[in-house]
């Protein structure tokens, strides 16, 4: 069974779905966490996430296998990283398993809203933490909030796996030992402006270069950055402001084991951009999206084609979505089956 919705035209939108999973944290502890049909918090005027942006996120998805089965794919890694989080900004740990059985519990309830295969759509999962309670000065709250809803969603680009253009950005969406690396909502609110004038001009995000130096990529909008170089090897930027993307950490482990690339992380000068035959942007909502083209200061930089998908970033779509969707054997652990 599955609602009626059409499925291949959907964009990256909130649907409201029928339940959504809400656990508060009191006096040092969680308690266990129950669904709920109301999409709406009831809280505090005076929460830290309200004031002081003391909140996290995630973003994951399901995905409807041929047989009829629900995947995840590697939520312990989602886990992991909201647990990174929330250390950063002083909020309460998340134990892996209930994080999973979270996520579990709201894809299950939503099952009508899981995309039928083939339709390339997907179930996103948002879990977030927000700091709650009455409070007014600077500090950690007093309770918190963990929550997860889903959406059903299509591409997060419109042009799917045609490629999309970008725009180096002036701004910087994380400071060098800032929050850069944890997936908190003060760095998509800095990137709002930015994001908004790149679209302006018809480019799909901006890039943000490092924000030490202004010389080397980092991201590309809500996505990280790889490149095919002129001599085949995968490379994608490390660094403390970046995003570890688990799409990312997936494809550099798949452009080695399973398309023989030499794959690392390493530094993407802006003004050596043809030292790349493809790029791409990763993330999950992006899933991969081939980079056009990259509009700098003074040029407009054109690696494979601004209207082809590149043969390896096609090759790297194909083994990742065959794992995501059930249809190609995943590398041992990164698929979790909905029960
Ligand atoms: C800023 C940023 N970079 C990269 C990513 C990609 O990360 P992941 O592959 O874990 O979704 C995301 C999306 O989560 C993001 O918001």
């Amino acid at each position: 069974m599955s609602k009626d919705i059409d499925w291949s035209n959907l964009g990256f939108s909130y649907i409201k779905t029928d339940k959504r999973y809400i656990s508060y944290w009191k006096d040092g502890e969680w308690d266990e966490g129950t669904l709920t049909e109301d999409n709406t918090l009831h809280i505090s005027e005076g929460s830290t996430a309200l004031h002081y942006g003391q909140q996290c996120f995630e973003g994951l998805k399901a995905y409807r296998c041929k047989d009829g089965s629900i995947n995840l794919f590697r939520p312990d890694r989602n886990a992991a990283r909201i647990q990174k989080s929330c250390e950063r900004l002083l909020m309460p740990h998340i134990p892996t398993e209930k994080f999973i059985d979270a996520v579990m519990q709201v894809v299950r309830a939503n099952e009508e809203f899981v995309p039928p295969y083939g339709t390339g759509a997907t179930l996103y999962l948002r879990p977030f933490v927000i700091g709650v309670g009455d409070n007014i000065g600077v500090h950690a709250a007093p309770e918190y909030i963990f929550s997860v809803f889903c959406s059903p969603v299509g591409p997060y680009f419109k042009g799917g796996m045609a490629p999309t253009n970008f725009i180096v950005s002036d701004f910087d969406r994380a400071a060098p030992n800032g929050t850069g690396a944890a997936k908190v909502g003060g760095n998509y609110a800095a990137s709002l402006l930015p994001g908004q004038a790149a679209k302006e001009r018809n480019f799909g995000d901006c890039i943000y270069l490092d924000p030490a130096t202004h010389t080397k990529i980092e991201e590309v909008g809500s996505a990280n950055f790889f490149g095919i170089t002129n001599d085949d090897k995968f490379i994608t930027p490390y660094s403390p402001s970046i995003l570890p993307s688990i799409t990312k950490y997936s494809l550099l482990y798949l452009a080695e084991h399973r398309l023989g690339l030499k794959a690392e992380e390493g530094d993407v000068y802006i003004d050596k951009l043809d030292e790349f035959k493809e790029a791409g942007a990763c993330g999950t909502a992006a899933v991969i999206t081939p980079i056009g083209g990259i509009q700098t200061k003074d040029d407009f930089h054109v690696f494979h084609s601004e209207t082809e998908v590149g043969p390896v970033t096609k090759r790297l779509f194909d083994e990742l979505c065959g794992i995501q969707f059930g249809d190609i054997e995943a590398p041992e652990g990164w698929i979790y089956k909905v029960k």
